[in-house]
């Protein structure tokens, strides 16, 4: 009989835990017990998953005895509490947070990008960032076929991204804005309703965002391209769920739209949706729920030398954090 594994979810009434559970069952993870952990608040709630029903329960370090694989998605400050907890107790930690990035010793992976990187881990394997998951699925073909020479992204970024309480208050934004009333501003740096946000994450002393560096290095570091040029400016969007992402690619070897909307179709975990005529083109609303990386409006760049635009749609909850997880832990078994 096919082994199955004792799986233990952190942060499992979250946005990005709740999907998690979600896309295990859907996908058919072979488990033997799925443990749904959270913050002592939701200990004792009931979840359905599947066709079964969980008891949520506080997440200690001894919930992690006889685990074999730790999905954590509860932020930065429970990964790095527990995630080491969870390595010493035999269970491989796939985390979501930032925590754990950049740490030398901890492979950060996409897997139709850097599967082989996951053979390298001492306990913890990081998901990355969500805007750079998508960029980097489209990177990959041009970096492989013409070789990348400079990359420059703006992000238009879904509030989902900044998880469950944030998504509520941009609902209760736009009910107030539409109402003529003052919305709150609680969770979001400001009204974000019928609004835009450059600023996501912490400021840095050079003027970029946090998410703006995650951005360049976490791009850097998966593709093993040390010196790679990239800069980003990343936005937050009024957009509940699916990240947009405008990349402007400079190569280092000729291709033309036609090649590279040739390469994309082939690409893995890619889908083209590129045709003006018929006004098809990707955007969050129906990408949202989907687990590819759709690429579209692709250009080719005339200010430039071997020159490219591209316009880069992903569900950031899905691709962008709980479908990467589990497809990470789909490489080990
Ligand atoms: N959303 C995305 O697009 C995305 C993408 C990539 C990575 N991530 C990362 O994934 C993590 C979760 O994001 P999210 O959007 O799912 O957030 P969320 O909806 O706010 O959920 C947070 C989860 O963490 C749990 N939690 C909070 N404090 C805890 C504690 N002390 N011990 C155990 N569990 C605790 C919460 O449990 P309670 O319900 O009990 O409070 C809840 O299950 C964050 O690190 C985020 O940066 C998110």
């Amino acid at each position: 009989m096919a082994k199955k594994y004792r799986v233990a979810v952190v942060g499992a009434t979250g946005m990005v835990g709740q999907t998690m559970v979600e896309i295990l069952t859907e996908r058919e993870f072979p488990m033997e017990e799925l443990k749904l952990l959270a913050s002592a608040r939701s200990r004792g709630l009931r979840v359905t998953a599947g066709d079964r029903e969980y008891l949520v329960e506080e997440a200690l370090p001894h919930s992690f005895e006889g685990i074999d694989f730790a999905f954590f998605s509860a932020g930065g400050a429970v990964s790095k509490e527990l995630a080491r907890e969870a390595a010493r107790r035999g269970a491989v930690v796939i985390d979501n947070s930032s925590a754990f990035r950049m740490e030398e010793d901890v492979p950060l992976v996409i897997p139709e990008v850097n599967p082989e990187a996951v053979r390298e881990h001492r306990g913890i394997i990081a998901n990355p960032n969500c805007s750079t998951i998508q960029t980097v699925v489209a990177l990959q073909p041009l970096q492989q076929a013409a070789g990348l020479k400079r990359v420059v992204a703006a992000t238009y970024q879904a509030i989902s991204g900044a998880g469950k309480k944030a998504v509520d208050e941009l609902m209760e934004q736009c009910r107030a804005h539409l109402a003529g009333e003052k919305g709150t501003v609680q969770h979001i740096a400001h009204q974000l309703a019928f609004s835009l946000i450059p600023h996501i994450d912490i400021f840095l002393d050079d003027g970029y965002t946090n998410e703006e560096e995650k951005m360049v290095r976490e791009t850097r570091k998966i593709m093993a391209l040390p010196g790679l040029p990239v800069t980003a400016t990343t936005v937050r969007a009024p957009v509940v769920n699916g990240h947009s992402i405008v990349l402007n690619v400079e190569l280092q070897a000729p291709l033309t739209a036609d090649e590279a909307r040739a390469l994309f179709a082939k690409a893995p975990g890619v889908t083209v949706l590129d045709n003006p005529a018929e006004k098809l083109y990707p955007m969050p609303l129906q990408v949202s729920g989907h687990d590819e990386v759709y690429i579209g409006r692709i250009r080719e760049d005339h200010s430039v030398a071997h020159g490219l635009n591209l316009w880069v749609v992903a569900d950031n909850i899905r691709k962008g954090a709980a479908l990467n997880s589990v497809q990470i832990a789909e490489l080990l078994l």
